[in-house]
Order: structure tokens, then C-alpha cells, then sequence
């Protein structure tokens, strides 16, 4: 070899042989890097599988050499068949069907089948699923009354939701058996089911109403939206438009392969502890403003800008760096238009139709505009991502903004769940990562007295 590939690899850096190869003996081909090790002059030829190379492999040949990867930006933590996603096109897909299909033609609840089946139901299979997810919505009496209705009176719904997913593995107990297949089933159905259920418990006990019992007689998101809603009328009759919509952003929010939620419930997972307490992990993680609180944050951001006059100012602001940033723009994998954005745009205007406009919406379709055509914006790849609409139509359905994490976390429990099964099944290690320790050195213990 030569030039700058033979440069790389005596320097010690990592070099692909399969790039230097290409570049400079284009007949070959390796999927393999070489290393050379400076310490002992020895070249290492490490594998590539599948764009990777394994973690084992990697020890063998250099024992005590780690990555450090904090983000884990460039560490694929696990083989996943659940969720496919391209950043740099715009592609998601479940199970191979294209995110845009699946909110098209699909429903939640089958989506959720699929996502843990891995296959979409039959008639017959799906019967069976939506019997038993409907059969498996009430919580049990003391998780409401002694458990829910402990918390201080302007408890946030999140963390009411956060802290009765973990009490419910102290009312089902079966749940430790986690490679009991029949044990595993019921947890699954258990959670999709008392989701919407917990989440409407923890919103109505936060604005002082009662709490609605499920009604087995609904579909899933209308039942959600009748115990949310529901004052004193016998059945409360949701607007199809509206719960197809919410059904729609329950779509696109159960599952995106290995963000910070699903990585807690992996990481939680693997310590074979039972789903219910791994959930409430991932449900935590989700909590952050950095991860399901975006949307929050983008309709905090439409309220203070206040107008459209004011957006170009609100701009150069961002890009001056005083204005903060651009909320629900930008993605840490999408680097063009977020698919979800694209179907939830055309799902605002149907929401809209119905409760009236937002009127933030017109500030946030001027920022969109003015962004997209912004060289600072392009130049980054910066485009909205799924939150930068979602907000608006969960406002104009009459969620409160502490809501918008919940609403996240009913679909995402999916998502979580699908994972969490496949992580068993496949037998994973325990997660445990290494660290660069970076403390002071060994030193003796100062008596109290003597410091
Ligand atoms: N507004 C303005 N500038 C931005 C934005 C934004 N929303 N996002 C990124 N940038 C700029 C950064 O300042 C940086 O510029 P520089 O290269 O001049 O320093 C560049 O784009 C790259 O930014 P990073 O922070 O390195 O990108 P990263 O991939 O780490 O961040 C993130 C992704 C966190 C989503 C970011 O784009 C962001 O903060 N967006 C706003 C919050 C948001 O919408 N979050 C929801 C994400 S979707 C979800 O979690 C469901």
C-alpha cells in the first residue's frame, strides 16, 4: 500500500481495508480493518460483520483496550430485528412496512402485534389480541386508591406514571417468571392494556376529577380518550377523527429502535429483572426534555415567539446562538425531513378541522418555511422531527402539556416490551460497560479529626 492509507496504518490509526483496498487495489476487496498495535508493532486484521466489528473479536486481539463511546454514538449494542431506520433517507419501517403504510392502513393495537409478533395478526389472531388487550384494562383497586391517590395533589402525571408502572410488579407477582412463556404473554398484554389506563388515572387525579373505569365496549384510543374526558354522561363517545388521529400518533411514537427509552429498558432487562420494573426504567428515561419532552418545549418555544411577525427575528437569534435552539428541529439519526413529521403535518390538518386551528400553528409553518430555506439550517441537516407537530395537535385535543411525555410512553410501552422479549431471547449478557477511570490514585484513610 501506499500514500495515505499506509500513512494512517503506521501512525497506529484505524484504517479499513476494505476503503484502502478499494481506493488502491480496486480488484480486492476485505472486510476486515487493520490495526497496527505501536506498543508491539503488531498488525492486527479484525473482522467487519455487517458494519461492525464484534466487541469479542475486538478483546481477543486487544485485551484491555476499550472504546470510549459515552453517547454510545458508534457502538451497536445488540442485533435488533424489530425497527429499521435510515437517518440520512427518511426511512423507517416495523418490521420491513413502511412507517407511511402502517399509518395509513393500520392500527395501534396491530401494530403492537406486530412489533412483538413480528408478523401482523391474521382476523383471527388479531380477535384474539384486541379480547384480551380490552380484557386487561383496569388496574387493580389499590393501585388507584392507595397507591395513585397517595401522591401530593399537583403531582406531575408523569412521574405518577413513572412510579405505578413499577408498583404493578408488586401486584403481579408472576411477572419474575420472565422465561416462562404463558407468564411473559400475560405481563406484555398487561402493560399494553393498563397503559392508557394509568396514564388517564394520573391526569384526571392531577386536575382533581374522578377516575372513568375502562369501557370494554371501545377501541383502544377511544376508550383512553373516554377516560380522560368523561364528566357525567353514561358513555362517552370520542370523535372518530380525533381518535383516529391519536391512533395514528400512537403509530408513529411505538417504536424507533435503540433511542435512550428502549436502551434503559434493555439495560434494565438484562439484569433479568421482571418487565413491569424495567418499564418504569424506560418510562423514566423518557421523562427528560431530551427525550420525550420535546414537544413540550416546542410549543413553550411557538408561545413565546407569540406571532409570525416575530419569527425571522426569533431565527437570527437561533442562529446568532442567544436564541436557544429550534425546537423539534434536528435529529441525532435523521438527516433529512423526520418521516413522522411528514405524516403528522397531513394529521394536523385533520385534527384542525375539527377543534379549530392551533394558532400556533401559523408561527411554527413560518419557522418551518423560513428554516428550510435557511443556509445555516440545510447546511446542518436541521429539518423538524416528529415532535415539532405532534405538540400542536395534542393541545388542540385539550392534552395539557404535562400530558405529552404520558401520551409518548402509552404507545412506546410497545415498543419497550418488544425489545425487552427479544433481548431474552436472544440471552443477553448482563449490560455492564467499562469506564477510563480518571479519580486520584490509591491513598490511605485521613481520621475526621485529621482533616
Ligand atoms: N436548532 C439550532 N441549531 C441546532 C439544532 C436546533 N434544533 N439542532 C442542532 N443544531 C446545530 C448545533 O448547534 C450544531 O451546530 P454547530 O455544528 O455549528 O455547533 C449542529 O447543529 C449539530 O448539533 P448537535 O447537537 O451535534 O446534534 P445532535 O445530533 O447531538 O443533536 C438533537 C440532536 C438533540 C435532537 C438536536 O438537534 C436538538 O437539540 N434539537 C432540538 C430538540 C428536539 O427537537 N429534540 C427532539 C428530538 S426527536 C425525539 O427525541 C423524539
Amino acid at each position: 500500500m501506499s500514500g495515505g492509507c499506509s500513512t494512517l496504518l503506521s501512525q497506529g490509526l484505524l484504517g479499513s481495508s476494505r476503503q484502502c483496498m478499494a481506493q488502491e487495489a480496486s480488484s480486492v476487496v476485505a472486510d476486515s480493518i487493520t490495526i497496527i498495535d505501536n506498543r508491539t508493532g503488531n498488525q492486527l486484521e479484525i473482522p467487519i460483520e455487517r458494519g461492525g466489528i464484534a466487541a469479542s473479536e475486538w478483546q481477543k486481539l486487544l485485551p484491555g483496550v476499550w472504546f470510549y463511546d459515552p453517547g454510545l454514538t458508534a457502538t451497536a449494542v445488540c442485533d435488533s430485528s424489530i425497527t429499521y431506520l435510515d437517518g440520512d433517507n427518511g426511512i423507517l419501517r416495523y418490521r420491513g412496512y413502511p412507517i407511511e403504510q402502517l399509518a395509513e392502513h393500520s392500527t395501534y393495537l396491530e401494530v403492537a402485534y406486530l412489533l412483538l409478533h413480528g408478523e401482523l395478526p391474521t382476523a383471527a389472531q388479531f380477535d384474539t389480541w384486541r379480547h384480551e388487550v380490552t380484557y386487561h384494562t383496569y388496574i387493580h383497586e389499590n393501585v388507584r386508591k392507595r397507591f395513585l391517590e397517595g401522591f401530593h395533589y399537583d403531582a406531575h402525571p408523569m412521574g405518577m406514571l413513572v412510579s405505578a408502572v413499577a408498583a404493578l410488579s408488586t401486584f403481579y407477582l408472576d411477572a419474575k417468571q420472565i422465561f416462562d412463556p404463558e407468564s411473559r404473554r400475560k405481563q406484555i398484554i398487561r402493560l399494553i392494556a393498563k397503559m392508557p389506563t394509568l396514564a388517564a388515572a394520573a391526569h384526571r387525579f392531577s386536575v382533581g376529577m374522578p377516575f372513568v373505569y375502562p369501557d370494554n365496549s371501545l377501541d383502544f384510543c377511544s376508550n383512553f380518550l373516554s377516560m380522560m374526558w368523561k364528566v357525567a354522561e353514561p358513555r362517552f363517545d370520542a370523535n372518530p377523527v380525533l381518535a383516529r388521529a391519536l391512533d395514528i400518533l400512537f403509530i408513529l411514537h411505538a417504536d424507533h429502535e435503540q433511542n435512550c427509552s428502549t436502551t434503559a429498558m434493555r439495560v434494565v432487562g438484562s439484569s433479568h429483572a421482571d418487565p413491569y420494573s424495567a418499564c418504569a426504567a424506560a418510562c423514566a428515561a423518557l421523562y427528560g426534555p431530551r427525550h420525550g419532552g420535546a414537544n413540550e418545549a416546542v410549543i413553550r418555544m411557538l408561545t413565546e415567539i407569540g406571532s409570525v411577525e416575530r419569527v425571522p427575528d426569533f431565527i437570527r437569534s437561533v442562529k446568532e446562538g442567544t436564541g436557544g435552539r429550534l425546537q423539534g428541529f434536528g435529529h441525532r439519526v435523521y438527516k433529512s425531513y423526520d418521516p413522522r413529521a411528514k405524516i403528522i403535518k397531513r394529521t394536523a390538518d385533520e385534527v384542525f378541522a375539527i377543534t379549530g386551528k392551533n394558532p400556533l400553528l401559523d408561527i411554527a409553518l413560518k419557522l418551518e418555511e423560513i428554516a428550510l430555506s435557511d443556509e445555516y439550517f440545510t447546511s446542518r441537516k436541521l429539518y423538524p422531527n416528529v415532535d415539532f407537530y405532534s405538540g400542536l395537535i395534542y393541545q388542540a385535543m385539550g392534552f395539557p402539556l404535562e400530558m405529552f411525555p404520558v401520551l409518548f410512553a402509552i404507545p412506546r410501552t410497545a415498543g419497550w416490551l418488544a425489545h425487552w422479549q427479544e433481548l431474552l431471547d436472544q440471552d443477553s449478557k448482563i449490560v455492564r460497560p467499562r469506564q477510563l477511570y480518571s479519580g486520584p490514585e490509591a491513598r490511605d484513610y485521613v481520621p475526621i479529626d485529621r482533616r
